[in-house]
C-alpha cells in the first residue's frame, strides 16, 4: 500500500487508536464515509498528561458523555476501556515527557443520511502527540487577541455547550484572528457579550476579582475553567461569574485565557486597547504558579 507520509515540518509524531488498534499516525485511517468526517457528526476531548498521568481524565470523559448525549451518540466504551486505550496508545509514543491526547467519537460509517440509524457502530480514536510546552515568552509578554465578527453559536444552534467536531464556527472566527497576526480569537454571543475564545474560555481581573462570562452567555464550560475557581479559593482570589462586553475592556486590570493545552495565557491586548499596564498581571500568575502546582500534585498522587 502506498501512503502517503505527512510533512514532518508540520505534524508531530503521533500514535493513533483507531477503535482499538494502535497505528502510527500516517498510517491511521477512518473510512470517508464516517459521519465525522462527512458532517462533523460527533464529539472530542483534548487532555494531555503531567507526569505522564492524564490530567482530569474523569472530567473530560463526563463531558465527552454528556456532549455526546446531545446528539444522541453512544459512547461505546467504559471509563476502564478509555483508560485502557489510553495508556496502550501512550505506551507506543514517546516514552519520555508528556504527551497531549485527542479521543474522538464520531457517529461512524453510514449511507450519506443524516438519519442517526444508517451508522450502527461509532468510530472511537484517540490521538497522542508528545505535548507542545508553552515557548516561556507566551507568559513572560503576554498575547494579542482580537474580538472578531463571527458570533458564537447561539444556544439553539450548534449548542457552544457541546464539544462537537463541528468546529467551522471556531474555524473562521480564527481565520480572522489570524488575519490580524492576533493569537486567539474572542467571540460575543447573541447578546453582544463576550462568550469564549475559538479555542479557550476567557476571564478577567478588576477590582482584585476574578471575572469569566457565565454559562448561560453560551460558552463551553472548561475543565480548566471549572479549576480555575477552585484555584482561586486556594491563593484567596476570589472567582465569579459575571457578563462581560466589550466596553468593560478598558477597565480591566487584567485578562487571560485558559484551556487544557494553554493553561493560563496572559492577554495584554485586544485589538487596539491594551489591558491594565500592557504587561501581564500578578493575579494571571499566582493562579498559573498554584494551577501547575496542583497539576503536579494530582498527578503524582494520580487523583486524577
Ligand atoms: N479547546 N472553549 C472552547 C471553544 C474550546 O475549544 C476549549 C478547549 C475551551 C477550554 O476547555 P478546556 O479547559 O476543557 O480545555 C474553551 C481544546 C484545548 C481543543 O480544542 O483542543
Amino acid at each position: 500500500m502506498n501512503v502517503r507520509r505527512t510533512p514532518a515540518a508540520d505534524l508531530p509524531v503521533a500514535k493513533v487508536n483507531v477503535n482499538g488498534v494502535v497505528t502510527a499516525g500516517e498510517h491511521a485511517v477512518v473510512s470517508v464515509f464516517d459521519h465525522g468526517f462527512l458532517y462533523g457528526d460527533g464529539v472530542y476531548e483534548t487532555l494531555r498528561t503531567y507526569n505522564r498521568q492524564p490530567f482530569l481524565l474523569g472530567p473530560h470523559l463526563a463531558r465527552l458523555r454528556a456532549s455526546a448525549d446531545r446528539l444522541a451518540l453512544k459512547v461505546p466504551l467504559t471509563n476502564e476501556t478509555f483508560d485502557t486505550r489510553l495508556r496502550e496508545t501512550m505506551a507506543e509514543v514517546y516514552l519520555e515527557g508528556n504527551v497531549t491526547i485527542r479521543i474522538l467519537v464520531t457517529r461512524g460509517v453510514g449511507e450519506l443520511s443524516y438519519a442517526p440509524l444508517v451508522c450502527p457502530t461509532p468510530t472511537v480514536v484517540i490521538i497522542v502527540r508528545a505535548h507542545r510546552e508553552m515557548p516561556p515568552s507566551i507568559w513572560h509578554d503576554g498575547v494579542h487577541i482580537v474580538v472578531t465578527s463571527v458570533m458564537r453559536n447561539h444556544p439553539k444552534s450548534v449548542d457552544p455547550s457541546i464539544k462537537s467536531n463541528n468546529l467551522l464556527n471556531n474555524v473562521l472566527a480564527m481565520q480572522e484572528a489570524v488575519r490580524q497576526q492576533a493569537y486567539e480569537a474572542i467571540l460575543l454571543n447573541h447578546r453582544g457579550e463576550l462568550a469564549e475564545c475559538s479555542q479557550s474560555n476567557l476571564f478577567a481581573v478588576r477590582n482584585g476579582e476574578v471575572l469569566t462570562p457565565p454559562l448561560d452567555a453560551g460558552l463551553l464550560e472548561g475543565v480548566t475553567r471549572n479549576l480555575i475557581f477552585e484555584v482561586g479559593a486556594d491563593i484567596g482570589v476570589p472567582v465569579q461569574e459575571t457578563v462581560l462586553t466589550e466596553t468593560d475592556l478598558p477597565e480591566l486590570d487584567e485578562l487571560f485565557i485558559t484551556s487544557t493545552t494553554r493553561e493560563i495565557v496572559p492577554v495584554v491586548r485586544v485589538g487596539t486597547q491594551p489591558i491594565g499596564t500592557g504587561r501581564p498581571g500578578p493575579i494571571a500568575a499566582r493562579l498559573l504558579r498554584r494551577f501547575q502546582e496542583l497539576a503536579d500534585s494530582m498527578t503524582r498522587t494520580s487523583i486524577v
